[in-house]
């Protein structure tokens, strides 16, 4: 199965991509261990997390029309909704926690599975990350997967916030609900 999942990839996605993607995966299996999560999903997940960025970027746009995938500013946030749908219709996954967990790894949403939550984090902690902040995301998704997603969404919302990019409301709402369960996120660093 995963084998068969890699050989698709390799035609769809370019080796950086790929690279990222096990890296991903590696991760995925370490958090699915620590918090009791389906290893093979996780593992399938994050296999699948990336499906979507495409290297042909027309068909990209193409694929993204064909499934009514509503196009946004920010393009970075299409290939995670068309990442699902090709999971589906694609590689054959009929799971729905697989395929939201690929759906909303970019943005996280309000009440996420445990395995959207390790697709979500393990996508931002692989080991090739460097951005400022994430060694305290890193340290914290073992020790408490709430409290890294809250700052790993703080931390990307200043990002976007300084860039002048486009927010999407799942993670305003996911991050919202983080705080209302007492997550403290990036207010602790905050000067
Ligand atoms: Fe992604
Ligand atoms: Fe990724």
């Amino acid at each position: 199965m995963d084998k068969k999942i890699i050989d698709m990839l390799m035609e769809d996605l370019d080796q950086s991509r790929l690279e990222h993607t096990l890296r991903v995966v590696e991760e995925a299996k370490r958090l699915a261990r620590r918090y009791d999560v389906d290893i093979q999903k996780a593992t399938t997940a994050a296999l699948l997390h990336d499906c979507g960025k495409l290297k042909d970027n027309n068909n990209l746009l193409k694929l993204a029309d064909d499934f009514d995938i509503m196009m946004t500013d920010n393009k970075d946030l299409i290939h995670a909704p068309l990442g699902a749908a090709l999971a589906q219709h694609k590689y054959k996954i009929e799971d729905e926690d697989i395929l939201n967990a690929i759906k909303y790894h970019t943005t996280g949403r309000k009440d996420m599975s445990h395995l959207e939550k390790i697709i979500y984090i393990a996508d931002y902690i692989e080991p090739n990350r460097k951005f400022i902040g994430v060694e305290r995301v890193r340290r914290l998704a073992f020790e408490d997967l709430d409290e890294s997603i809250c700052l790993a969404m703080d931390q990307t919302i200043v990002f976007l916030v300084k860039s002048n990019r486009i927010i999407s409301l799942d993670t305003i709402e996911a991050r919202n609900q983080l705080v209302s369960k007492g997550n403290k996120g990036g207010s602790q660093w905050a000067k």
